[in-house]
């Protein structure tokens, strides 16, 4: 995101992360690029209570909004994004009932994405085209093996310019798309 804003040369971007948790992402971003007006959103309290320390204690001026994601009524309060970032929940149905050790001690709220893990990048997509300027980023990060189902998400609502990268173990990890010009 951070290469696409220098790419695209925008200096105040506006950008929303969705399901932020501790915020990480809307924190980190505020950081590098000091003059983006960011906004997180998150449902959980639990999670609030990390993501406002966390934005505090960095001292990054962040709007934050308590709310659902998949709900119409939050969609509308963000407009003219011009890049809407998420790492939402993707955990299939399947994985949870094996989840590693690790992991475990999460809530099901963060981790659950529905049957298929693939829930909120349908319901998101979606929702907040609406939401984002003409040529406006959506980015993603997602579970392993969902790349191609998450592409077509994508493509099929309306985006193109859809551009994977992997992680640090060499898992197609995230993508980043942009929204087609209203006709
Ligand atoms: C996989 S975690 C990601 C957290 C953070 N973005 C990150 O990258 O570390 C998913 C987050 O989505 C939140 N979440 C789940 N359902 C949500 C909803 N309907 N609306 C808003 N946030 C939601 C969870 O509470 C959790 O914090």
């Amino acid at each position: 995101m951070i290469k696409i804003c220098r790419q695209n040369k925008l200096t105040s971007p506006k950008i929303a992360d969705l399901c932020a948790g501790s915020g990480c992402i809307a924190v980190t971003l505020k950081k590098e690029l000091p003059l983006a007006d960011i906004t997180a959103v998150e449902l959980s309290p639990d999670a609030m209570r990390y993501l406002r320390a966390n934005a505090e204690l960095n001292s990054a001026d962040i709007q934050i909004i308590e709310g659902d994601v998949l709900s119409p009524d939050t969609a509308a309060l963000l407009r003219d994004m011009d890049i809407i970032v998420s790492n939402p929940p993707y955990v299939t149905a399947e994985e949870m009932a094996v989840l590693q050790r690790e992991v475990r001690h999460e809530p099901e709220t963060a981790l659950f994405g529905g049957n298929d893990g693939l829930d909120f990048y349908r319901e998101m997509t979606k929702l907040y085209r609406a939401s984002l300027k003409n040529r406006g980023f959506l980015c993603y990060e997602f579970g392993d093996r969902q790349h191609e189902q998450v592409g077509n998400i994508l493509a099929g609502n309306g985006f193109d310019n859809i551009n994977f990268t992997c992680d640090l173990a060499g898992i197609i990890r995230t993508v980043t798309a942009q929204k087609q010009e209203d006709k």
